[in-house]
């Protein structure tokens, strides 16, 4: 017996054929998936809605009680597993145009205890379910957030692939912090009750697994970097670690990035191509995800298809950070956190930006160099970096990226003033000394622009599994 996917099926149904062509009504099919819910009916009859995730569309099965297991069928509860025989037909029904009249339903898996079961039919909170994080993807929200995250990951592959970017696997384990902000987490297989020491006591990491200390990485940067200056358009994409201990919904410990790296290109190209690539997936998202749209207009916010369109259509604005200070500084706001030239920053400065003062997502440029990392590239002006951050309405920064220091002296000069180790980053500075070229790249990190697409607010909803500070279950 052919056997589809609920998505298959309504496929077909837009055709009114199979994919041999014949009708699509009267053809037997076999269904697989976990019961939504039921409904018995005085007449012997049930109605099952079943799902097998493969779209948020329930499919509606026919269940008559001459089915000899019928008195087990009405037994089922939600999440029970059920393999189903059954003929496409035109529905009665009002809700939907067609449904599937079952000729055999097979119990394969029982929901034990439905009464304790915790993900029963009723709406939960975010927070509930996040506490049952291995069962909440029954839901329409998780469901459907996870259709959405794989349209924007497959989407991000798509864009670049089709630009000529080569796709490079950048190590999960580094000896050096990329971003110098002392977030990292510690990989060792030095047992800890009994650590090696060295004459003045330190502990002797010579006896480490790789003979040095070494971290998880914080971002495919610098790798990146390297890969770029020989293949000119690379990315890097995957999961990157930060011992951050801002317990906020926009802060994970492992969160995944993106990282484009391009050679040839200054701050503005930069910045073009976030744009792009932001559009690029909206357009996407807007196209595939119609009903995990719907969802999230009606449950979650109502402005997200409103959102996704008007970003795609306008231009994203590009202001420097100057005069982003200056428009802070304007009177008549109230923020918690002090605004002056050379502040880094903070979230609701970030919002204010983009959600009152440009209504949009906002490119800043040219921020003070100390508030940045080292190897990014001194403006002519002495005191900014060709830096920039993608802000988001929401959300607050979803890219963060730069122009780099293409120039050998600036950067050794830069990375002393910091105090970052210029023999662990040997390597680096060599690419500033063979075939040197001003090359710039950002980060997008995935998780939030999950969440700014989606609506959902909280970044540990819109991850299977979240790690953040004081939280590593399943
Ligand atoms: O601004 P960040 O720290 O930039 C870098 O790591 C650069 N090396 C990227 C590059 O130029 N190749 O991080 C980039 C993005 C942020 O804009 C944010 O979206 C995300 O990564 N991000 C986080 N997402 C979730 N949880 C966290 N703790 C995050 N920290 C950063
Ligand atoms: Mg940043």
């Amino acid at each position: 017996m052919l056997k589809l996917s609920i998505k298959q099926l309504l496929q077909q149904k837009q055709h009114n054929q199979d994919e041999h062509g014949k009708n699509f009504f009267g053809t037997d099919i076999t269904l697989q998936g976990w019961v939504r819910n039921k409904r018995d009916s005085k007449a012997g009859l049930s109605f099952i809605s079943l799902t097998d995730g493969s779209c948020l569309t329930t499919m509606q099965i026919v269940a008559k009680a001459q089915l000899p297991n019928y008195e087990n069928i009405l037994k089922l509860t939600k999440d029970c597993s059920i393999s189903v025989i059954g003929t496409i037909e035109k529905s009665l029904g009002s809700n939907q145009d067609f449904e599937i009249i079952a000729k055999e339903i097979q119990i394969i898996g029982w929901v034990e205890n439905p009464e304790t079961y915790p993900v029963s039919p009723k709406r939960h909170t975010v927070e509930f379910l996040r506490e049952v994080s291995h069962l909440r993807i029954r839901t329409n929200l998780l469901s459907s957030v996870m259709r959405v995250r794989n349209t924007i990951s497959y989407a991000i592959h798509e864009y670049f692939q089709q630009n000529e970017f080569y796709w490079i696997h950048t190590p999960i384990i580094t000896a050096t912090d990329a971003e110098g902000a002392g977030e990292l987490f510690q990989v060792t297989s030095l047992n800890l009750n009994d650590l090696p020491r060295d004459g003045l006591g330190k502990i002797d990491y010579k006896n480490d697994f790789f003979g040095k200390q070494t971290f998880l990485t914080v971002s495919g940067q610098l790798n990146a970097e390297a890969y770029c200056l020989a293949m000119s358009k690379v990315y890097t994409f995957g999961p990157t670690f930060r011992a951050e201990n801002s317990n906020t919904t926009r802060h994970l410990a492992e969160f995944w990035m993106v990282e484009p790296e391009v050679a040839f290109a200054d701050l503005n190209q930069n910045a073009k191509l976030a744009e792009e690539l932001l559009k690029f997936i909206f357009n996407k998202v807007l196209n595939d995800n119609l009903h995990e749209i719907d969802f999230f207009v009606e449950y979650i916010d109502k402005e997200v298809r409103n959102r996704l369109t008007s970003l795609v259509a306008n231009k994203f604005e590009v202001i420097t950070y100057t005069e982003a200070i200056e428009q802070l500084l304007k009177p008549g706001k109230n923020f918690e956190n002090p605004v002056y030239w050379g502040v880094d920053l903070s979230s609701e400065h970030e919002r204010w930006i983009c959600e009152t003062l440009v209504g949009r997502p906002t490119v800043v440029i040219n921020y003070p160099k100390d508030i940045k990392a080292f190897y990014m590239r001194a403006n002519d002006d002495g005191k900014t970096v060709a830096a920039m951050d993608v802000l988001a309405p929401g959300v607050g920064e979803i890219i963060g990226g730069a122009q780099r220091e293409e120039r050998y002296d600036l950067l050794v000069n830069r990375m002393k003033e910091l105090g970052v180790g210029l023999e662990a980053l040997s390597w680096y500075l060599d690419l500033r000394k063979f075939g040197s070229v001003p090359h710039s790249g950002f980060g997008l990190g995935l998780d939030r622009l999950v969440s700014y697409i989606t609506g959902v607010n909280n970044i540990r909803d819109i991850i299977p599994f979240p790690r953040a500070s004081k939280s590593a279950n399943f």
